[in-house]
């Protein structure tokens, strides 16, 4: 959603690609610009470590990006999400490892850029075809509030044997079941916010008391004794389960005992990926 364009027809695109050579849109950095392919279907985040040498996709998921319920409203850093991700199948990871993951891996190598870490492949799935729409060098958020809970094994090792190029014997995999993940938002976000709002309905840890499931928090600080809001995207409630209508129905039980002014959420997170479930 940052500096990018979706155009629904020509004219569109012409009048974007416009505004940022000649109109200063995006100021100086939209003075240079790419123009892709539009694909559509079904996105599927994919937080891989990789030494280099390997790549060790941890569990995939989705994110819901627009700020309101059915897709609608603005793009935001993420409103929800679930893993693993219904359209990612065994088939599509496969591909995924073939014409993405490796080749990735192996032009940074051949470019003497040898990458080590948490990528992030953004990928697109069109007819049972992986494409990438986005790629980054980190884990993502809200994917990395359902991947981790996903993850069975040590986080800390993991990383150590990226580091230290060991990662093919890495003992890590992905547990069964699904992860759900609702981010409840400051009224206004993305665009005005207020910030200062008291959160009621956590302990002191900043956790749900009876530990059913956990608050990442992202835009929060302690003013006083009390926890505030400090951002946007205020926290996370993630929650698990065997299936995914009880992660999801989990989460939502628990954000509705976490309150604060203004606060709004996403009421149709893991929608999608039930309905391709169903099918
Ligand atoms: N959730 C999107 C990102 O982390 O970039």
């Amino acid at each position: 959603g940052k500096g990018v364009i979706i155009a629904q027809s020509e004219q569109e695109a012409v009048t974007a690609i416009r505004d940022m050579l000649e109109g200063g849109r995006f100021g100086d950095s939209g003075r240079r610009i790419v123009v892709e392919q539009f694909l559509s279907g079904p996105e599927v985040s994919v937080l891989a470590l990789t030494d280099g040498e390997v790549v060790r996709p941890l569990c995939s998921s989705m994110d819901h990006k627009r700020a309101l319920d059915n897709d609608e409203g603005l793009n935001t850093g993420g409103m929800g999400t679930i893993a693993p991700n219904p359209a990612y199948t065994d088939e599509v990871a496969a591909k995924a490892m073939d014409r993405i993951f490796l080749p990735t891996i192996r032009a940074m190598n051949a470019e003497g850029r040898t990458f080590r870490g948490c990528l992030y492949f953004g990928l697109m799935v069109v007819d049972g075809d992986p494409y990438v729409i986005e790629y980054n060098c980190r884990f993502g958020d809200p994917e990395t509030q359902v991947v981790l809970p996903m993850m069975e094994g040590d986080l800390l090792r993991a990383m150590i044997a990226t580091r230290e190029g060991t990662l093919a014997q890495a003992d890590f995999s992905t547990r069964d079941g699904f992860a759900a993940c609702v981010v409840m938002a400051s009224g206004g976000y993305p665009v005005k916010y207020e910030t200062g709002k008291e959160i009621f309905g956590l302990d002191a840890n900043g956790q749900i008391p009876d530990g059913s499931a956990t608050v990442y928090h992202a835009g929060t600080k302690r003013e006083g004794g009390a926890l505030c809001t400090a951002g946007g995207r205020v926290l996370g409630v993630t929650a698990t389960a065997q299936d995914l209508r009880s992660a999801v129905e989990k989460a939502y039980t628990m954000v509705q005992s976490v309150q604060f002014d203004n606060a709004f959420y996403r009421h149709d997170i893991g929608q999608r990926a039930l309905k391709a479930l169903e099918q």
